[in-house]
């Protein structure tokens, strides 16, 4: 017997306001064509003033509940992905908490970025494994819309605001790939690229937030080739073949990089959930905002092999396997 950490509901929340491309050649030098061209990108949607990264989190949060049917009292873990948190403390996973009416349990934010949906899976899946937690609310929420130098045409009309979120839940496998629940994750990262995207502020830097610095030709070197890196270790160590994957949702950055990987995973198009066109990168929240419209929309059925992966600042990246 093996403990699996099954995925029993998703949900997202997008804010009301959207900037389309059009919309970005008001405020800085660029053009519909440009975006749509290196990015795939037409629009993404931005927090309302006074919206907070943990109000997104919460109506992803609460949608993701009401798919599962359950109790959000009897979660006992949630692990919230972000870059862009309320506060500096406490954690917005707390406020998310707090919202949520929950009163158990253990709460906390989980940084790296990019890749901050998949390290939060990885660490739910083993919290679950080890027998600490039975349900686990994992999110990815940002706004990253309050960092963006947005006179800064390389980089502002890149990303959007956003959250998704999944409900993990502890139930019996056979240890197989044929178990329902999440197969293998794997996480790398390296610190010696910190200045190929970072924010040039914090806490104990500048005391300010900072604003987000790119050197864009750099990130996109590097993120094909290390995203196919940990995806094919969990392909050879699973057994798993590019072929038996239903749905490959990958971190939405930029289409060109999407369909760079799936070519070099040898995953056919068709297979590709792709929502960048229409969010943007949304950084921690593009996964889980792209499994749940994948879900809602019919495309992912219980019992399909879905594969995520991602790479962000630090770099970090990762990959994980599941079985919805
Ligand atoms: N509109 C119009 N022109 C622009 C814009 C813009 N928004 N931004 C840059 N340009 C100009 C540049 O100034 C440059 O002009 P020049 O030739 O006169 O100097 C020209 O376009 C080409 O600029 P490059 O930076 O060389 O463009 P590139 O083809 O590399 O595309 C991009 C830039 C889209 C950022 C690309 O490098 C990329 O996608 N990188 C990956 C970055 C990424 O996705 N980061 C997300 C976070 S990390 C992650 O999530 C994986």
């Amino acid at each position: 017997m093996t403990i699996r950490s099954v995925v029993i509901g998703s949900g997202h929340y997008l804010p009301e306001k959207c900037l389309t491309n059009a919309d970005m050649t008001r405020l800085v030098d660029t053009s519909d064509e440009w975006i749509v061209e290196r990015t795939g990108i037409r629009q993404r949607h931005l927090a309302a003033e006074g919206e907070t990264t943990s109000m997104l989190a919460t109506k992803a949060a609460i949608a993701a509940l009401e798919d599962a049917g359950i109790d959000p009292q009897t979660i006992d873990l949630i692990v919230l992905a972000t870059a862009t948190p309320d506060y500096t403390f406490p954690s917005t996973a707390t406020q998310v908490q707090a919202a949520l009416g929950i009163t158990g349990g253990a709460a906390f934010d989980l940084q790296a970025v990019c890749s901050g949906f998949v390290y939060a899976v990885a660490t739910a899946d083993n919290f679950i494994k080890a027998g600490s937690a039975k349900r686990a609310l994992v999110i990815g929420a940002e706004t990253f819309s309050r960092i963006l130098d947005w006179t800064d045409r390389t980089t502002c009309v890149l990303f959007g605001d956003g959250a998704g979120a999944i409900v993990l839940e502890a139930r019996e496998g056979e240890g197989a790939n044929a178990d329902r629940g999440i197969l293998c994750t794997h996480l790398r990262s390296d610190g010696r690229y910190r200045d190929k995207l970072f924010v040039d502020g914090g806490p104990s830097t500048s005391m300010t937030t900072g604003h987000l610095r790119m050197e864009g030709k750099e990130v996109f070197r590097h993120a094909v080739a290390n995203m196919a890196e940990t995806v094919e270790e969990s392909f050879r160590l699973s057994g798993i073949s590019p072929q038996e994957i239903k749905w490959f949702v990958p971190h939405q950055a930029n289409r060109r990089i999407i369909d760079a990987t799936a070519k070099k995973l040898n995953i056919d198009p068709s297979r590709v959930v792709i929502t960048v066109d229409l969010h943007g990168n949304t950084s921690a929240a593009s996964i889980p905002l792209a499994l749940s419209v994948a879900r809602r929309d019919g495309r992912i059925e219980t019992g399909d092999l879905v594969l995520i992966e991602a790479m962000g600042g630090g770099f970090t990246w990762g990959s994980a396997l599941m079985r919805w």
